[in-house]
């Protein structure tokens, strides 16, 4: 075995996966205001940045080679209410990014996160009644967010909310207005983590929520049932999906990418970005070394791309920089 292994050529040549920048998408946060970056401190090198400083991320990122950017808002809780009104105000934050992103970068894809949570004053992905988290109520506000990014731009709608239905329910309203291209892709097996952790003080979510998602999110016992979610999401006319989180559900990512044949991602999530950056800042690991590792095994169990906070700095060392 030891002779394949003997040179970096060969060593390269014989490489069953291989790690590429057009693998990665960038996951940025935005903040209202103007010249605002505001560090993440449970994530660091990760920052919200306002809308008028997109569009110079978005150059680093589009220069490296990165295909796809997701965006997500950071809410104040004044603008937080219970019936999540501000998911679907044509010119809520997320409209404005996109819009600047997109007018500064055509070619470079836009992504955006379809569910209530940054505008529920409850935290939830969906309207809340007396404790509960309602379905069909959701979707309908859902259908309503995604039309708003779709006009103001958003290339890819991507629900991560977890409602049953709402993968067809948004197929037809973006159908219905006229917005045949824009493609979804479903975070179709997103279970109830505590790896969101940073991502929830990212966006301003975490101190507002009730409770917690688990009526809605997967139980991170299952695998058959990703299964189950995914399929459904398919028949429901998802172009995409995902799996969420990524490091500690890559089981469930190689089950997904044999049994179905559609382009499959994974989400490296802000807690297993945050395990990596903390170890290495007290020097226990070799950041960009464990990083490059974590993508790459991703890439081995299926994943046709990763979402990760990672993705600039991936770039750079994939390009010797
Ligand atoms: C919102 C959403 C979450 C993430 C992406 N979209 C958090 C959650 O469901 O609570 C998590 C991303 C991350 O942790 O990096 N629905």
């Amino acid at each position: 075995m030891r002779r394949n292994r003997s040179q970096v050529w060969l060593r390269d040549l014989v490489a069953e996966n291989r790690l590429a920048v057009e693998d990665l998408i960038w996951p940025v946060f935005v903040i209202a205001g103007d010249d605002e970056r505001q560090p993440v401190l449970s994530m660091p090198g990760v920052e919200r940045v306002s809308v008028d400083q997109l569009a110079t991320d978005v150059a680093i990122a589009a220069e490296l080679g990165i295909l796809a950017v997701t965006l997500f808002p950071y809410t104040e809780s004044n603008i937080k209410t219970p019936d999540a009104r501000e998911a679907y105000n044509p010119d809520n934050l997320v409209c404005q990014a996109v819009r600047a992103v997109k007018e500064a970068h055509p070619g470079v894809g836009v992504i955006c996160d379809v569910a209530l949570d940054p505008y529920n004053s409850d935290g939830h992905d969906g309207l809340v009644r007396d404790g509960r988290i309602l379905n069909d109520e959701t979707i309908e506000v859902l259908c309503r967010q995604a039309l708003v990014q779709a006009a103001a731009g958003c290339d890819v709608i991507a629900p991560s909310d977890m409602m049953d239905g709402r993968v067809g329910a948004i197929r037809d309203a973006l159908d219905t207005e006229g917005y045949q291209d824009v493609s979804i892709m479903s975070y179709a097996a997103k279970y109830a983590s505590a790896f969101y952790g940073p991502f929830r003080d990212a966006v301003g979510s975490g101190g507002v929520l009730k409770g917690d998602k688990k009526t809605y999110q997967m139980d991170p016992a299952n695998s058959d049932e990703a299964l189950r979610e995914v399929g459904l999401d398919i028949e429901e006319g998802a172009d995409m999906v995902m799996v969420k989180p990524g490091l500690l559900y890559l089981d469930v990512l190689r089950r997904v990418k044999e049994t179905f044949d559609l382009p499959t991602f994974a989400y490296n999530v802000s807690g297993e970005y945050a395990m990596l950056k903390a170890a290495a800042a007290n020097d226990w690991l070799d950041y960009d070394r464990v990083m490059i590792e974590a993508l790459t095994a991703f890439k081995r169990a299926g994943a046709n791309g990763i979402l990760t906070y990672a993705a600039v700095e991936a770039a750079r060392l994939l390009k010797g920089e």
